[in-house]
């Protein structure tokens, strides 16, 4: 709640101001021209720094435990922007097969329209599995905290300790986990993503993005493979990101030559109304996985229901990796698929009076989604089939109501 404000405080005021500016004023001549060079820390025109944004990057940062944060317009613009600065034409992607549907699709059909190839693995809990993946080219590795529709955790440590044999970093997407419940910069991954339109902000109000710097991977140690970040780049003197930003070269490469030239810059009342959220994170999350873990272990005695894929319930495949990863709370966006199938899944939805029907998720009001006819349109039947989206799973996102009406809802709506 308190990390970070001060940046933003030089009149006292206790809220975050908004400093709803697209340029800063220069004193003069010179400081103009200083605001251009490396090594001056003031700001100068919005998409390359504001005071509110930078308080609520400084605010996630701390979250995360990481070094630095930079603060995005969406969470497809904060993984987008995360990888283009360590990948280029010719490199290789290597990325959980289970994951957000957007950033699959961003992967394989925009990526590789750069030239970047993505090699995807399925069995994510095997290590031989990601090293037998890893190819000469490869200088990224992506995958989800608590991925997106299933719940099948990925062991971060795992993924880490053969990413960082390889000399590859691991970014982790903890987008349905938050720092509230899992920091994976604490267990081996180097830069951290998040849709900050979810949980961050909770509100349902505002689209963000963000990418979190560890300053754990050794840039330097790699020069051949990561040049862009290591060696002397235009505008720094003859110096690299390194000499400049030290542990932090790998956001300073982003906040200076990735970000501001794409441009997915957020607006600063949008990085306010996320700081708004992040005041209350703890509290909601909490509320959030309790509810969540209720409402699952419900549904599993139903007896319409076939299968709910919640790692918080013992019988769950990936419930000895919740146990180790999100021993508070194992988040509370999860699938149950019902024995009736579409047709059941389709009246479920058009029944329920509490949850929204919504393709958002985070938010403080419980939403209810059918994957396989709305963001898994993409896919063919054989590939839902593979990926385990099949025609009768509702995807849940509990958000702070009471459990009781929650399942009086969905009691009635399953009937
Ligand atoms: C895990 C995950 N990452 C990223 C995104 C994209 O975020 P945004 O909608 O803010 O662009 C989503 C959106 O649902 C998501 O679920």
């Amino acid at each position: 709640m308190h990390a970070g404000t001060a940046v933003a405080d030089a009149n006292q005021s206790r809220a975050l101001p908004i400093h709803l500016t697209a340029g800063f004023v220069f004193d003069d001549f010179d400081q103009a021209a200083a605001r251009f060079g490396a090594d001056d820390p003031g700001f100068s025109y919005t998409r390359i720094g504001n005071p509110t944004t930078e308080a609520v990057e400084r605010l996630i940062a701390a979250l995360e435990g990481g070094v630095e944060a930079v603060l995005l317009s969406s969470g497809q613009a904060a993984i987008a922007t995360a990888l283009l600065a360590l990948l280029g034409g010719g490199d290789r992607l290597l990325t959980a097969a289970s994951i957000y549907e957007g950033s699959r699709s961003l992967f394989l059909e925009n990526f590789a329209r750069l030239g970047i190839a993505t090699d995807e693995v399925v069995d994510t809990r095997s290590a031989q599995a990601w090293e037998r993946a890893i190819r000469p080219t490869t200088r990224a590795i992506f995958a989800e905290s608590i991925p997106n529709p299933r719940n099948d955790l990925t062991d971060i440590a795992l993924v880490a300790e053969v990413a960082h044999r390889h000399g590859i970093p691991l970014v982790i997407d903890n987008t349905f986990a938050t720092p509230y419940l899992l920091r994976p910069l604490e267990h081996g991954a180097d830069i951290v993503v998040h849709s900050a339109s979810k949980f961050l902000s909770g509100h349902g109000t505002v689209l963000g993005g963000v990418v979190v710097d560890g300053g754990t991977f050794d840039w330097s140690a790699h020069r051949d493979r990561f040049g862009q970040i290591t060696e002397p780049a235009p505008g720094l003197d003859g110096r690299g990101y390194g000499d400049i930003a030290g542990r932090a070269a790998y956001s300073a490469y982003l906040r200076r030559a990735v970000v501001p030239r794409f441009g997915p810059t957020p607006s600063p009342f949008s990085a306010f109304l996320i700081q708004q959220g992040i005041e209350t994170l703890s509290l909601r999350v909490q509320r959030q996985s309790d509810t969540a873990l209720t409402v699952a272990r419900w549904l599993e005695e139903h007896p319409e229901v076939q299968s709910v894929d919640y790692s918080g319930i013992a019988t769950n495949a990936y419930h000895d990796l919740a146990r180790r990863y999100l021993p508070h709370g194992q988040g509370s966006v999860f699938s149950f698929t019902l024995r009736g199938g579409r047709e059941a899944a389709r009246s479920t939805i058009n029944r329920v009076q509490l949850f929204t029907r919504m393709t958002n998720l985070g938010d403080v009001r419980s939403l209810i989604l059918h994957p396989a006819s709305t963001t898994h349109t993409l896919r063919s039947p054989e590939q839902l089939k593979a990926a385990g989206i099949g025609q009768g799973l509702i995807r849940l996102s509990i958000g702070v109501e009471d459990a009781d009406d929650l399942i009086a809802d969905l009691e009635q709506a399953i009937g």
